[in-house]
């Protein structure tokens, strides 16, 4: 069986764990893309040219640790403006989509450019404001210095350069449930994500 779930949204709404969250329920595979815009952004940072990298990501790019710093996260949305990488990135997301036994795939264009046909496309956002307290919070329970200020500053650049870039802009697909999770529970966010996967089952 192929169905392919696409759930997209700004950085910290959210969706890496409702995504996670619903691919253990349904048993689906699932690939956060913004992992390989990150390790694009990791390499770039090692000295390496953006699209070069794009075209030539291995596993053992994905493996790095570093990869969920905010600099590497900085990295990663200044080269994911880039048309080439984008293009480097497709065929492995769509093929990935296209697996047998159900995909969840998250990331900003899934439900747009990288599945649109998906079965069930969802946007996960939040205010900026709550997103930034929630990644401050993360950062202060791994020890990361930084401010609350400074991490609504980034999430706010971050949401500019994602939404206005001219390729594959951050943008709710038009038939997309909207969750917003300011103020849900990720108990609560989660199982709306998994009601409107079900009731797209039902129609298959
Ligand atoms: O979801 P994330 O924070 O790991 O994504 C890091 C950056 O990668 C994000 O700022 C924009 C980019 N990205 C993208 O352009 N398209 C995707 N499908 C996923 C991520």
């Amino acid at each position: 069986m192929q169905f392919t779930v696409a759930i997209d949204g700004p950085a910290a709404a959210g969706k890496g764990t409702i995504s996670k969250a619903v691919a253990a329920h349904f048993g689906f595979a699932h690939l956060d893309t913004g992992l390989l815009y990150r390790a694009v952004g990791a390499r770039v940072l090692g000295g390496d040219e953006a699209i070069f990298a794009a075209q030539s990501l291995a596993v053992s790019d994905l493996e790095q640790s570093n990869l969920r710093t905010n600099e590497v996260a900085h990295a990663a949305s200044e080269i994911a403006v880039i048309p080439e990488v984008r293009a480097a990135l497709l065929e492995f997301q769509r093929s990935f989509s296209a697996r047998d036994g159900g995909a969840v795939l998250d990331g900003r264009d899934i439900g747009t450019v990288i599945c649109p046909d998906a079965d069930v496309k969802l946007f996960v956002t939040a205010s900026a404001q709550v997103r930034a307290a929630r990644r401050f919070q993360e950062f202060s329970q791994t020890g990361v210095e930084t401010s609350l200020s400074e991490v609504l500053a980034d999430v706010i650049a971050r949401d500019k350069r994602d939404s206005e870039r001219a390729t594959a802009p951050l943008v709710a697909a038009l038939d997309a449930v909207l969750i917003d999770t300011s103020d849900l529970t990720i108990e609560a966010a989660t199982a709306r994500a998994v009601a409107a996967i079900e009731a797209a089952l039902q129609t298959q």
